[in-house]
């Protein structure tokens, strides 16, 4: 396949999360698949053979083995750490859920922030040596969301060619990145491993202490289904307290359930978990102890630490991305909270002085994209025509080896 050929064909869009794949087509405005980022190896890895790769299952058939393989997720915390399992996870992906040969299409994958260069430098060994693609860019996911918002048309007045603060909660680590112009400003990026898995973890705890009978093979699972449909961020976390107390009718809703082994019905209560789990970026005391600075405090410093000139526009665009950022409220919860932190610090600088400082205007962009806006990123991305040649051809990995992919070029093509 000519390279050329591959320029006229839309580019593979991947993007690898800690609990979940993200993977199409770019000119599209969803992922075609969005799978578990696990993969189930067979009775011979454990023992020390290498496995066959035909036989490796991956996403929601490799969950549903669980009982006779062991599972395992290459990604902690936003991070690969398991290669070899990634690149059968990789492999899978593309030829059995894309169902496309690697070496037709440009491929677009994304990176968290402060990605070890190294990682990047074995992605592309696997992707141009074991999977001969014609050219490869690797995306960082919160300059990706960014430019999912302005492509979505939502972001605020004060936009500007990729400028802002994104929010990224996805599984397994909560990032804060601060972007100028394009640029991830590295030193004021707050990350915290705190995600939706532990609110999940939240969720069943609560339950299981209030004796709710879910089944306990399900419970993970029905503790994840408990918090995507029925958790809220509210205001004030006493005042609903109060609230529930006083009208227990009003807040709880009923959920029921069929056990799997025996077809006995079950059903449980969902209560004061509906606004504690989503409460855990907003007072992580009651949940943890070691990491226990709020959210809207870690937005603060994240902007306060950046370059004075690009502040106000940090604050102006902060933007949501990944699957934790959905919950209703949290927006709002979020603009509200920064804007008391940036108003109290204005105050204490010009309190008894003649100094006065002009408002800061705190702006969040939420938009339907948020659980994929990393994807829809790339997506919109690869769809422009600069994208080609922003990528690493593989004639350049030939010539100057995996050290070219150390640093992508900066894409300002949106
Ligand atoms: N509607 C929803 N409300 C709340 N949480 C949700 C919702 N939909 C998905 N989630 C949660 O979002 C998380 C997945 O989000 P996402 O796909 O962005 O994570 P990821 O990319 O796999 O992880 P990471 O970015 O941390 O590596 C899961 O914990 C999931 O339960
Ligand atoms: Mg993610």
């Amino acid at each position: 396949m000519a390279r050329e050929d591959a320029m006229t064909r839309p580019a593979v869009v991947i993007d690898n999360g800690t609990g979940w794949t993200k993977m199409g087509f770019a000119r599209n405005v969803r992922p075609s698949h969005v799978i578990p980022t696990c993969v189930a190896a067979n009775g011979a890895t454990t023992s020390g053979k290498m496995m066959d790769d035909l036989d490796v299952a991956i996403g929601r058939e490799a969950m549903a083995l669980s009982a006779s393989r062991e599972v395992r997720w290459p990604i902690r915390h936003g991070t690969v750490e398991n290669w070899e399992d990634m690149e059968r996870f990789w492999q899978a992906s593309v030829c059995r859920y894309l169902r496309c040969d690697p070496e037709d299409h440009y491929f677009l994958l994304t990176e968290p922030p402060l990605n070890p260069p190294e990682n990047r430098e074995y992605t592309a060994e696997i992707f141009f040596e074991s999977f001969n693609v014609p050219g490869l860019y690797i995306g960082v996911q919160a300059a990706l969301a960014l430019a999912a918002s302005i492509a979505s048309k939502k972001q605020s007045q004060y936009a500007s060619a990729l400028t802002g603060t994104v929010i990224d909660i996805g599984d397994g680590v909560t990032h804060i990145i601060p972007v100028s112009d394009g640029y991830v400003l590295g030193s004021s990026i707050k990350s915290v491993p705190l995600a939706g898995r532990d609110l999940t973890t939240f969720v069943q705890y609560l339950m299981r202490e209030r004796g709710e009978k879910i089944p306990p093979e399900d419970a993970m699972e029905v503790a994840r289904k408990v918090k995507e449909d029925h958790c809220y961020v509210c205001k004030d976390m006493v005042k609903e307290f109060l609230a529930h107390e006083r009208k227990p009718g009003e807040h709880v809703v009923q959920i029921n359930g069929t056990r799997g082994k025996t077809g006995e019905k079950w059903s449980a209560d969902v209560g004061y978990e509906r606004f504690l789990a989503p409460e855990v970026f907003f007072n992580p005391e009651i949940y943890s102890s070691d990491y226990i600075t709020p959210l809207p405090e870690l937005v603060h410093q994240a902007i306060a630490s950046s370059p004075i000139d690009t502040r106000r526009n940090l604050y102006g665009n902060i933007v949501l991305s990944g699957g934790s950022t959905m919950f209703k409220g949290f927006g709002k919860r979020i603009k509200r909270d920064v804007k008391r932190l940036v108003d109290e610090r204005i105050a204490a600088t010009t309190k008894g002085g003649t100094l006065t400082s002009k408002e800061v205007d705190v702006e969040v962009v939420t938009h339907n994209f948020q659980r994929t806006a990393v994807w829809f990123g790339g997506s919109v991305l690869a769809s422009t025509p600069g994208f080609y040649s922003s990528c690493v051809s593989k004639a350049d990995y030939e010539e100057h080896g995996a050290n070219i992919v150390r640093q992508n070029p900066v894409f300002r093509g949106i």
